[in-house]
C-alpha cells in the first residue's frame, strides 16, 4: 500500500512513525514533510495548502488511502477533493471541518443543540462589541472567527485590553478576514483537558486523555504558543467525568453534525474546561491536536491504519481500538526567543537511542545535516508505567538531544502531578 500524509509538524511524524508498524505499508510520502520526517517517509516538497498539488501527486503515485492531518487543508475541501478522485482519506469533508473553521459556526451548533460551552454574542460591527463590552463581565475573550494558526483568541483582563482586542481584529484585521466577525464569550475556569476521539460520524471512540501546555514559560506564564509539551492521560479527566462527558459533549455534538447535514468523520477534539458548573468545550478541532498527538499515539495498541480507515468506512463500531494504560510525557524543544524572533539554521545532534522517541517540528536537512529551521523544533516524547516516571524518562531524554539556542519549559506534567 502507498499512503499519503498531508503535513510536515511534530504531529505528522508522530502519525508516520505510527502507520511504521503496519508491514503492509510498503511507501509513506510526506507533503511536505520536514528534514526530521526525511527519516521515517518520502518528503515530497508540496504545501500542505496546495489542494491541487496534493491530488495530482497522489493520482500519479498511486495513493490508496491519504491522511490529511491539519486544518487548513481540511477547511479547505482536500478530503472532497480526494475522493473525486477515488482516493479514500481519513479527515472530515469541508462541510464538517467548518466545526473548526470557523467560531461562529461551532458556538451556534453548541447553542443550538445544548451542548455545554462557554455563553457568548457574535459581532460583525465593531460599533456594537465596543458598546458590549461597556457591560460584559471581566475578564473576558475575544475570539476570531476563523483559522488564525492557533492565534485567534485574546482573554482580557480590563475593558481597555477587551477593546483594544476588538480593534486589532475587526479594524486592524490582524488575523486578516478570520477577524471579520468575533465572538466574544464568557470567561471559564478550570483544569483544561483535551479529548481527541475517532469517530466515522456514528460511533465515537474517546483516545486517551491528555493536557497540553501552551505557555511559552515555566507555571504557565508568558506568551501563547503552539505548544510546549504535553502528558498523558490527563489526571483530571476523571471515569466520571469521561462518562458525563461522551453523554452531555461527545454524542451530543456527532448527532448535531449529523443533524445540520454535515457528518462528521476523522479526529474530532474536544477541547474541554472542567468548570465548576461541569464539563465545557472551549473549542473543537476538526484534526489531531499537536503536540497532543505526540503522547497520545504511543499510547495506541491497535494498528492506526484499521482504525483510521474504519473512520472512512463507517465501521468504528465493529473494530477494536486499544489503549495502553501507561502515562506519557512530551517536552517540546523550541529555539530560544520562540514565539517571538529566534535564529535558525543550527545543527540538531539527536543519539540513535533517542531517535525513536523524537517527533521533528521545525528542521531542514542541508547536505545530510538536520538543521533548525522553526520556532518549535522537536518533542521528544517517554513513555511508563507512572506518569512521575515518563516525565523523569522524557527530560533524561532530552538532555541527550542538543542544538545551539535549545529551550524548554521544565515543568510539562507539573501540574498534572499535583492533580494526583
Ligand atoms: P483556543 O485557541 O481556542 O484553544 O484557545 C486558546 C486558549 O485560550 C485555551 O486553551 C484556553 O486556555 C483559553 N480560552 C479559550 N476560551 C476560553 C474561555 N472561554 N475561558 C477561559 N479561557 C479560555
Ligand atoms: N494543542 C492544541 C491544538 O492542536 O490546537
Amino acid at each position: 500500500m502507498n499512503i499519503m500524509v498531508v503535513g510536515g509538524g511534530g504531529r505528522e511524524h508522530a502519525i508516520i512513525k505510527k502507520l511504521r508498524e503496519n508491514k503492509e505499508i510498503e511507501t509513506i510520502y510526506a507533503l511536505p514533510g520536514n528534514g526530521g520526517i526525511a527519516a521515517d517517509a518520502r518528503c515530497v516538497p508540496v504545501s500542505a495548502t496546495d489542494i491541487a498539488g496534493i491530488c495530482s501527486f497522489a493520482q500519479s503515485h498511486s495513493i490508496d488511502y491519504a491522511v490529511v492531518a491539519p486544518d487548513d487543508p481540511l477547511v479547505l475541501g482536500a478530503v472532497d477533493e480526494l475522493a473525486k478522485l477515488g482516493i479514500p482519506s481519513f479527515g472530515p469533508c469541508k462541510n464538517a471541518a467548518i466545526i473548526e473553521g470557523s467560531k461562529v459556526f461551532s458556538k451556534n451548533l453548541m447553542k443550538k443543540y445544548a451542548i455545554p460551552t462557554a455563553e457568548y454574542e457574535v459581532f460583525s460591527d465593531m460599533e456594537q462589541a465596543l458598546a458590549y463590552i461597556e457591560s460584559c463581565p471581566i475578564p473576558t475573550v475575544i475570539k476570531a472567527d476563523g483559522l488564525a494558526l492557533g492565534k485567534g483568541v485574546i482573554i482580557a483582563q480590563t475593558r481597555e485590553e477587551a477593546k483594544d482586542a476588538v480593534r486589532s481584529m475587526m479594524q486592524d484585521k490582524i488575523f486578516g478576514e478570520s477577524g471579520s466577525n468575533i465572538v466574544i464569550e464568557e470567561f471559564l475556569t478550570g483544569p483544561e483537558v483535551s479529548v481527541l476521539s475517532f469517530t466515522d460520524g456514528k460511533t465515537v471512540v474517546p483516545m486517551v486523555s491528555s493536557m497540553d501546555h501552551k505557555r511559552a514559560l515555566d507555571n504557565d506564564e508568558g506568551l501563547n504558543t503552539g505548544g510546549m509539551g504535553t502528558v498523558a492521560p490527563n489526571p483530571y479527566y476523571t471515569k466520571e467525568i469521561a462518562e458525563q462527558c461522551m453523554k452531555e459533549i461527545f454524542m451530543p455534538t456527532i448527532a448535531a453534525m449529523n443533524a445540520e447535514g454535515r457528518t462528521f468523520k476523522g479526529c474530532l477534539y474536544f477541547g474541554l474546561m472542567l468548570t465548576p458548573k461541569g464539563p465545557k468545550v472551549i473549542e473543537y478541532n476538526c484534526r489531531f491536536g499537536d503536540p497532543e498527538t505526540q503522547v497520545v499515539l504511543p499510547l495506541l495498541e491497535s494498528d492506526l491504519l484499521t482504525v483510521m480507515q474504519a473512520t472512512t468506512n463507517g465501521t468504528l463500531a465493529d473494530t477494536e481500538i486499544k489503549f495502553s494504560d501507561k502515562s506519557a510525557c512530551c517536552v517540546i524543544m523550541a529555539s530560544e526567543g520562540y514565539p517571538k524572533k529566534y535564529e535558525k539554521g543550527f545543527a540538531i545532534e539527536i543519539p540513535a537511542e533517542t531517535a525513536d522517541s523524537v517527533y521533528v517540528a521545525g528542521a531542514v536537512l542541508e547536505k545530510g545535516v538536520l538543521k533548525t529551521s522553526g520556532g518549535r523544533v522537536l518533542g521528544v516524547t517517554a513513555t511508563a508505567d507512572t506518569l512521575s516516571q515518563a516525565i523523569d524518562e522524557a527530560y533524561n531524554k532530552v538532555k541527550t538531544v542538543r542544538f545551539a539556542n535549545a529551550y524548554y519549559r521544565k515543568d510539562i506534567g507539573k501540574k498534572a502531578m499535583e492533580a494526583k
